[in-house]
């Protein structure tokens, strides 16, 4: 009788083992087959009220299986502790190379901005920066752009509807993003005292069609130097050195006349080719410079418009497109590549 009972409870307590599928489940089973009130504890008990012969028989079966089920469980807790865990296939061969992750690359703007940073670092500039969204006064009024100059235009400027509280006077102020990195000279000089020496590199956007040479976002790097006896020498020694510094060769500047508001005198500034280095070949059109951008004297509007003294100090600055000095660096032939998001482009760099 116990004998066929302990047989019955041995046998469905591994049916019932198999279904015990977390530890939880298991101290239950534990409970049921093992605990004080389990039928087992019962059969137990009641040995001492058999037979010595039943006793002998009944006796170790019974200690046989209770064994039996206590090490079932404690080898199915070991491996529900370990569930999902394999060993064998988590085993680590640290002497495999390793996967390799892709590291990124840094887009040729970037790059060069970098280059263009450590060149005018060493030189002793300041780099500043200035907002993307930039109010109407630093855009244009600061920079002595009259009021009804076609820059400040729908077709260039991208206006937004929000406006701003003018600092000043209180009055509403439109919001543009700026259109020239030139928009953070008077921010600058109104924290500061002259001499100084910056360099501003930074995203402008222009509103206009965009073709292998023409973008709506796109990079400038502004400079800007106040002294006392700043001149237009100074200008062209310091744009020359960047420049041979820059593209590793003597790089030649040329001033031609031209007109920006914000400076007086103003030039459009180019620099010998750098694929002929001024013979004339495809990459300049044939006619050896390259058109970088503007330059010229800081306007004593400026200075005004900044809270400077009038006439007290002098000071040059330019604007020069980046775009244009990463295509000739890197031999990049469309402006739009850039910004594409194109990883093939990327990749390259
Ligand atoms: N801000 C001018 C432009 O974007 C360039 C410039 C900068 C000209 C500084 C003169 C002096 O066209």
């Amino acid at each position: 009788m116990q004998k066929e009972k302990i047989e019955g409870i041995r046998k469905q307590f591994f049916v019932d083992l198999e279904t015990a599928g977390n530890e939880a489940e298991l101290f239950d089973l534990e409970k049921k087959y093992l605990g004080r009130k389990s039928e087992f504890t019962e059969i137990m008990k009641s040995l001492g009220s058999l037979s010595a012969e039943d006793k002998k028989v009944v006796g170790p079966l019974a200690n046989g299986a209770r064994k039996e089920i206590s090490d079932a469980i404690e080898v199915k807790r070991t491996a529900l502790r370990n569930k999902g865990f394999d060993f064998e296939s988590e085993k680590i061969d640290i002497t495999i190379p390793g996967n390799k992750r892709g590291a990124g690359h840094l887009n040729p703007i970037s790059l060069i901005v970098n280059d263009i940073q450590d060149i005018f670092t060493a030189m002793g500039f300041e780099v500043s920066d200035g907002p993307e969204i930039e109010t109407e006064f630093y855009n244009f009024d600061a920079l002595n752009i009259p009021e009804h100059h076609p820059a400040r235009d729908m077709q260039d400027t991208f206006w937004l509807k929000q406006a701003a509280k003018n600092k000043k006077n209180g009055s509403e102020e439109r919001l543009s993003m700026r259109s020239q990195t030139s928009a953070a000279q008077v921010k600058y000089m109104e924290q500061h005292t002259p001499p100084f020496k910056i360099i501003v590199p930074g995203k402008v956007f222009r509103s206009e069609a965009t073709d292998s040479t023409h973008e709506h976002t796109f990079y400038q790097f502004e400079s800007l130097v106040v002294g006392e006896n700043i001149n237009v020498g100074n200008l062209k020694f310091v744009a020359q050195e960047f420049f041979s510094l820059l593209f590793k060769q003597d790089v030649k500047v040329r001033l031609r006349p031209s007109y920006f508001p914000f400076v007086e005198p103003g030039f459009e500034f180019d620099i010998t080719c750098t694929v002929c280095h001024g013979k004339g070949c495809k990459a300049c059109r044939y006619g050896g410079w390259l058109e970088l951008g503007g330059a010229g004297m800081v306007n004593q509007n400026v200075f005004e418009a900044a809270g400077y003294p009038r006439g007290k100090y002098t000071g040059f600055a330019w604007g020069f497109g980046l775009e244009r000095l990463a295509m000739m660096k890197y031999k990049i032939d469309d402006v739009r590549l850039f910004h594409s998001g194109d990883l093939r482009f990327i990749r390259q760099f």
